[in-house]
């Protein structure tokens, strides 16, 4: 627990420059990472970005898979997932344009796409740390209220509650949020060897209370973390708020 969201990012961010460091990532071995997009991760991108500048940190040998993309967007639309994680991180590091993995929303065959995501996080021997955020429902990337807790990267039908909840995105007009996105299942993010979650702002209380403090439940999907070995919360005091 920190005490506000610029704690919380320089906690997580520590935390993964640190991860990245000392696992002495090559091209043979590189370190694999999940990412979220968000409000949640804006902060821990920042850093990241001034960590390779201050020379602290390089992203040569780190590849990386983002968690979730909306259906239908083009990708060069200020919105989409793509130009989110462009913008904030992958135009100010080294990262290696081949090695960034962010799910086609516009591929002709969705499922394969899907299928094809899974396939390359399983070929490269899984994801070493894979970062998340949540929704207020506690959802995980776009694992909405009812998901499998075995599910795998999908196509999901978005939650009204997450249609309204990013159509601040979309100038506070639904109608111009995705109403489809891809995402990674609630199952892939638990293969991986470690899990890490950004928490943050009093909306996001009750989720976190249901999180930890309840049973894992499908109807909070973020709760399955209760059953992963090496999982982490990084959140701040009004996240606690229900706790
Ligand atoms: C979307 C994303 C999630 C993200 C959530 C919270 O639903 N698919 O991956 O965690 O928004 O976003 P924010 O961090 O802006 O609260």
């Amino acid at each position: 627990i920190r005490s506000d969201y610029n704690e919380v990012s320089e906690y997580i961010s520590t935390y993964v420059k640190n991860r990245i460091n000392e696992f002495k990532p090559t091209k043979e071995r590189p370190f694999v990472l999940g990412l979220p997009t968000g409000s949640s991760p804006i902060g821990l991108y920042k850093n990241l970005v001034k960590y390779h500048k201050n020379g602290e940190l390089s992203f040569k040998h780190v590849v990386t898979f983002n968690m979730d993309e909306y259906v239908g967007l083009p990708r060069d639309h200020p919105e989409s997932y793509h130009s989110f994680m462009w913008h904030h991180l992958f135009k100010h590091i080294d990262i290696e344009p081949r090695n960034v993995n962010i799910l086609d929303g516009n591929a002709e065959n969705l499922s394969e796409e899907c299928a094809r995501f899974e396939k390359k996080i399983k070929d490269i021997g899984g994801v070493e740390l894979f970062i998340g955020g949540i929704g207020p429902d506690g959802h995980i990337a776009f694992n909405e209220p009812g998901s499998s807790l075995m599910s795998r990267t999908r196509v999901k039908t978005l939650a009204y509650d997450t249609i309204l909840a990013n159509s601040r995105f979309f100038d506070n007009d639904i109608n111009k949020v995705p109403r489809m996105a891809l995402t990674v299942g609630v199952g892939t993010v638990m293969d991986s060897r470690e899990v890490a979650v950004i928490i943050t702002g009093a909306h996001k209380a009750l989720a976190l209370a249901k999180c930890i403090e309840e049973g894992v439940n499908h109807m909070f999907t973020v709760s399955a973390i209760q059953l992963h070995s090496k999982a982490l919360i990084v959140c701040d005091e009004d996240a606690t708020l229900e706790l």
